[in-house]
């Protein structure tokens, strides 16, 4: 048996979890699905998708995980040989391949934009020109693809050295940094002129404005926000001791990227209504609205330059943690080295990127193909980062609940004698809640 890696700690373990989970899930995703969906009432329904569907999803993958000590598909054949459950293992590869790709064009929009903060593009910005400096900026092919490339660069060299020593470091000093820029950010964006319509938008519920999808969106976004549905926490719980808690170490994840989301909310949303612009733009949101902000800061230009290297980071310790997936997988399951992995997958999720890349329209001789005007962007995140994911964490809690067995799960992540005092709730709801409410969720889209 090839030796697996291990934590180092717990904490770096909570760490490094964390720092998969943080990301641009929640400061790039998380505001501008809010914005797209009406505002409170999907933050809320967020919060209920958090508790019911994410904490009891997120402990069955650990428990998967660190019961097997295996990759997605080989935790699965493990525990159930021979039958067909494995298949989930090798969706949730394709769909790490998939997010990877698209998420590294975003991530390499943060990379483009630290540097253009640094440059003084955004120093004195008139009417619209953050919104037409980010447009020809996406238009840009040769720039977009060469930091989606860098990006993905990045992470594989990272990945290719293995997990103590690639992730845990990076994790410790980051999280406390970015959460205290992001603190700041709060406290300036809540004193501007006009920051209580944002903060109506954002925190009072309008109940009229409630249909399936907004449901479909906040269910994905927990699920997307928690790393979940396709084997991520999974592979991290295989790099876990047995003596670790699970339990805990599930609800920090879970309560430190809750909370980074919503404090990135508590930025946009004031700013953004104090500017009067339109919450439902779409995946440019944070990047319109972030440089205005930066422009109004006495030193803004080095606190933006600064942010948005945190956000790289943040970014880089969730494409290390998507990576990781396929990689683990074909490690264990194919006997290949790790160098050899890391470099493959990278270059497929590359490959896979370059339409994401383009999809800010710049490539004019390309633009008389009828698909080429489809965001692809968008399409992408819909179908891989909601739909794909729903339908693995339907898989999972199917898989621990009627197959693998709760007793089981219970039996792993008490292991130690840790106790679980919530044990027969975490029961109802992976047996009963889970599979249900996400199938409800997915069915209805059909009507
Ligand atoms: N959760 C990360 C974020 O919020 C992104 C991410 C990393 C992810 N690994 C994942 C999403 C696995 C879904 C599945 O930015």
């Amino acid at each position: 048996m090839a030796s697996r890696g291990k934590w180092g700690s717990r904490v770096g373990f909570i760490l490094a979890a964390a720092g998969s989970a943080v990301g641009l899930g929640n400061i790039w995703r998380f505001p501008y699905i809010t914005g797209k969906n009406g505002g409170a009432l999907f933050v809320l329904i967020y919060f209920g998708c958090v508790v019911v569907l994410g904490l009891p999803v997120l402990l069955a993958e650990l428990a998967v995980g660190r019961a097997t000590c295996k990759n997605p598909v080989g935790a699965f054949q493990a525990l159930r040989p021979g039958a067909k459950w494995h298949y989930t293992g090798y969706l949730g590869v394709v769909t790490a391949v998939m997010i990877l790709s698209f998420y590294s064009v975003i991530a390499g929009w943060t990379v483009g934009y630290c540097c253009k903060t640094i440059c003084g593009h955004f120093a004195a910005p008139g009417r619209g020109e953050v919104a037409a400096v980010f447009s020809a900026f996406i238009a840009s092919p040769w720039l977009q693809i060469a930091l989606l490339a860098f990006f993905i660069f990045l992470t594989v060299f990272i990945v290719s050295r293995g997990v103590a020593a690639g992730l845990e470091s990076f994790a410790r000093v980051l999280m406390p940094a970015l959460f205290l820029l992001l603190l700041l950010l709060m406290g300036y964006s809540l004193t501007l002129p006009g920051a209580q319509k944002g903060l109506a938008f954002y925190l009072m519920p309008d109940f009229s404005e409630i249909n399936g999808r907004v449901f479909l969106e906040a269910m994905g976004q927990a699920f997307f926000s928690l790393s979940l549905g396709m084997g991520t926490m999974l592979t991290y719980g295989s790099y876990l001791k047995k003596k670790e808690n699970l339990v805990t170490a599930a609800a920090w994840v879970a309560v430190l990227d809750t909370s980074i989301a919503v404090l990135a909310g508590f930025i946009i949303f004031p700013a953004l209504f104090s500017m009067n612009m339109a919450p439902d733009q779409g995946p440019g949101l944070v990047f319109a609205i972030l440089p205005e902000i930066f422009a109004k800061i006495p030193g803004g230009m080095m606190f933006g330059a600064f942010f948005f290297l945190l956000l790289a980071v943040a970014a880089l310790t969730s494409t290390i943690s998507l990576l990781e997936v396929p990689v683990a997988f074909l490690i264990d399951e194919r006997n290949w080295p790790r160098r050899r992995a890391s470099v493959l997958v990278g270059g497929a999720a590359l490959a896979f990127g370059i339409p994401s890349a383009l999809s800010g329209g710049g490539v004019k001789f390309l633009s008389r193909l009828p698909l080429v005007h489809v965001d692809f962007l968008s399409l992408w995140d819909k179908v891989w980062g909601n739909i794909s994911l729903s339908v693995g964490a339907l898989l999972i809690a199917i898989f621990v609940a009627h197959v693998w067995k709760t007793s089981r799960a219970l039996e792993e992540i008490t292991a130690e004698g840790v106790r679980f005092r919530l044990a027969r709730l975490w029961t109802i709801a992976i047996k009963y809640v889970c599979p249900l409410l996400i199938l409800v969720v997915l069915v209805s889209q059909f009507f």
